[in-house]
């Protein structure tokens, strides 16, 4: 087992998210006592999916199972890595306020379908999705509706 450490800066020296993630590791490698490994995603930018990727990553004769595409290669290498960890640690800036480039990439190749992670099927479930539903109460009686108008007290529509 290992710790991960993830470094996506492009800059090396005088990068302030790297200088924090060596930080963390250290804290972090004197209270658990494992070997880090470094994955540089700026030395190193992981490919963006071609057509052969996804292909590959689709189809269900290499989806489930490691090393059966020479499409999949870079993908199973850096899944590996962090089915490896025990710990993961991602030192990484904020570009144009989302992550930088390369460390999309790295979660293009490493969350596969049936492979890393399978569709929740509570979520394909359209019943079970959170539902907003609106409507206006029909009163019992005009009484009742007069009354409660009266008082100022009118309900709101519900809402489920
Ligand atoms: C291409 C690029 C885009 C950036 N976009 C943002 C941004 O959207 N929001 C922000 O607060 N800082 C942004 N910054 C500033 C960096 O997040 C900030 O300088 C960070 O400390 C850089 O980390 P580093 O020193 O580890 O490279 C951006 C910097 C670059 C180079």
């Amino acid at each position: 087992m290992s710790i991960l450490h993830i470094s996506t800066s492009p800059q090396q020296a005088g990068s302030h998210s790297r200088e924090l993630g060596r930080h963390l590791v250290e804290r972090l490698k004197s209270a658990i006592d494992l070997p880090a490994v470094v994955r540089d995603l700026a030395e190193t930018p992981p490919p963006f999916p071609c057509a052969g990727f996804v292909q590959a990553s689709l189809s269900a004769s290499t989806r489930s199972f490691a090393n059966k595409s020479d499409a999949l290669t870079v993908s199973e290498h850096l899944i590996a890595e962090v089915e490896q960890a025990s710990a993961i640690i991602i030192d990484m800036p904020m570009h144009n306020f989302t992550v930088p480039a390369a460390f999309k990439a790295w979660i293009d190749m490493v969350v596969r379908p049936e492979r890393t992670f399978r569709p929740c099927p509570r979520i394909a479930d359209r019943a079970a999705r959170p539902k907003l539903t609106a409507h206006d109460r029909t009163p019992r009686s005009p009484g009742r509706r007069s009354r409660a108008a009266g008082r100022g007290r009118s309900r709101p529509p519900a809402c489920h």
